[in-house]
């Protein structure tokens, strides 16, 4: 492995043992010290949060990750906040930064094993998309039985646009994906997005778009900030096959620019 260099950031990442040419694109730009991991960067997280009305709230996280929104999000003031996560490094490190603040559980979004109505906010950022259909689909039953009547699941994702987008482009795009991310990502368009929720029990109440650049120059300075970048950048020049791997996410992210957006979507539990 390459030295790397991440400043003050967390040293127990996931997947530390596994080769950059193998790892998970959010778990290659995480070791290189990049910490916004969503596609529509810090301004869309912060929007959604603004939306989703956090203060005062019982608060569930779906994959905190690297614990950087859980963060944001106790700044809020909500009433509680619980983070449900995969993964077990990536739990500890969100349990870290969070501290007394909330409670981090091991575990699976579409098992949570939280009460019934226990919550008024659900949110999840840059992971139902990584989901089968099927997959998607039990984490929103899951996302709806966790919440009140009344109460909000927000998400930050990926879609593809427009929404009659021909099916050949659709699965293109998936292949691509996957490929350069190592992530089985299959992003939805905004319609089939809104029909996901509406299918499970929620109403619409917005949707917001935001464009996809994760790895363009501006959005890294904007979401990392002079020195994350700096310390970014220097580690994708110091590591050959980490910089190849984010050379070609980056080639991919630009051949369907026009066709890749971030989505950002506030659902409703409909009141009983
Ligand atoms: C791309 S990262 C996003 C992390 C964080 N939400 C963010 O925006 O920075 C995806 C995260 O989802 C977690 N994850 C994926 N599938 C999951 C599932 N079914 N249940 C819980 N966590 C999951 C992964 O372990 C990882 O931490």
């Amino acid at each position: 492995m390459a030295d790397t260099d991440r400043g003050d950031e967390p040293q127990n990442l996931p997947l530390a043992g596994r080769d950059a040419a193998h790892l998970p694109g959010h778990w290659l730009l995480a070791r290189l010290g990049k910490r916004v991991l969503r596609p529509g960067g810090k301004q869309l997280t912060e929007r959604m949060l603004t939306d989703a009305r956090l203060s005062g709230s019982d608060v569930v996280e779906l994959a905190p990750g690297l614990g950087r929104t859980a963060r944001s999000i106790v700044e809020l003031g909500p009433r509680s906040y619980v983070g449900v996560e995969s993964d077990s490094d990536a739990s500890a490190l969100t349990r870290k930064v969070i501290g007394d603040a909330g409670t981090v559980v091991d575990g699976e979004a579409a098992a949570t094993g939280l009460g019934d109505a226990s919550a008024d906010v659900v949110i999840g950022e840059a992971m139902l998309t990584m989901q089968t259909d099927k997959h998607k689909a039990e984490i929103a039953a899951e996302a709806l039985r966790v919440l009140r009547p009344g109460g909000r699941y927000a998400i930050h994702e990926l879609a593809i646009e427009p929404d009659d987008v021909p099916d050949e482009i659709k699965t293109e795009i998936r292949k691509a994906l996957a490929r350069s991310i190592k992530v089985n990502a299959r992003p939805l368009t905004a319609a089939e997005w809104r029909m996901l929720f509406e299918d499970n029990g929620f109403e619409i109440e917005s949707v917001s778009f935001a464009p996809m650049k994760l790895l363009d120059p501006k959005r890294i300075l904007a979401d990392e900030g002079p020195l994350g970048t700096l310390r970014f950048v220097r580690n994708v020049l110091r590591d050959s096959d980490a910089r190849a791997r984010v050379l070609t996410m980056r080639k991919t992210f630009t051949k369907y620019r026009d066709h890749l957006v971030a989505i950002e979507i506030i659902a409703t539990k409909k009141a009983a």
